[in-house]
């Protein structure tokens, strides 16, 4: 968890760059995995900034997570040749099953799911990936399988 103590040293470290915002929240993502909520008004007093504007912030940027990510992470590829080959349809279909939008990670904390733009299997798409694992003409059912066996 994240301790307040350390994102103020976190905070304290880049806020005398130049346009400091980004920089700190790269620094808290990496450190934490996502930005703290509790971060948000200790960065907001340290920039001047309200918490809304750093809130702001934090979700324009997809990079950025709001809350850890689930301990697999499924990618469904959203780039042109996998579109032509039925991926929005797939897309829809596996957000809806898990009751996601993009960058939501299902309740139990097991799944994240991403969206990616090519994963070099634009000949056979729609193109997935769980964990490291490539999925080359992704359906539901294979996208399943690959889940249960990554332990999902
Ligand atoms: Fe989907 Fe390249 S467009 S893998």
């Amino acid at each position: 968890t994240a301790e307040p103590g350390e994102i103020r040293a976190i905070i304290e470290a880049e806020r005398h760059r130049e346009g400091p915002l980004l920089p700190i929240l790269h620094a808290l993502q990496s450190r934490f995995g996502h930005i703290p909520e509790a971060a948000l008004p200790l960065i907001a007093d340290a920039l001047r900034l309200t918490k809304a504007e750093v809130h702001g912030v934090v979700s324009f940027y997809h990079d950025f997570r709001e809350a850890p990510a689930g301990r697999l992470t499924l990618k469904l590829c959203r780039a042109e040749a996998c579109q032509a080959t039925g991926a929005n349809a797939l897309a829809a279909s596996v957000l809806d099953r898990f009751g996601l939008d993009w960058h939501g990670t299902t309740p139990d904390g097991a799944v994240t799911v991403e969206p990616v733009y090519c994963l070099g299997l634009c000949a056979c798409g729609p193109a997935a990936m769980v964990g490291e694992r490539l999925i080359g003409r992704a359906d539901a059912a294979r996208i399943d399988a690959a889940l249960a066996e990554a332990g999902a």
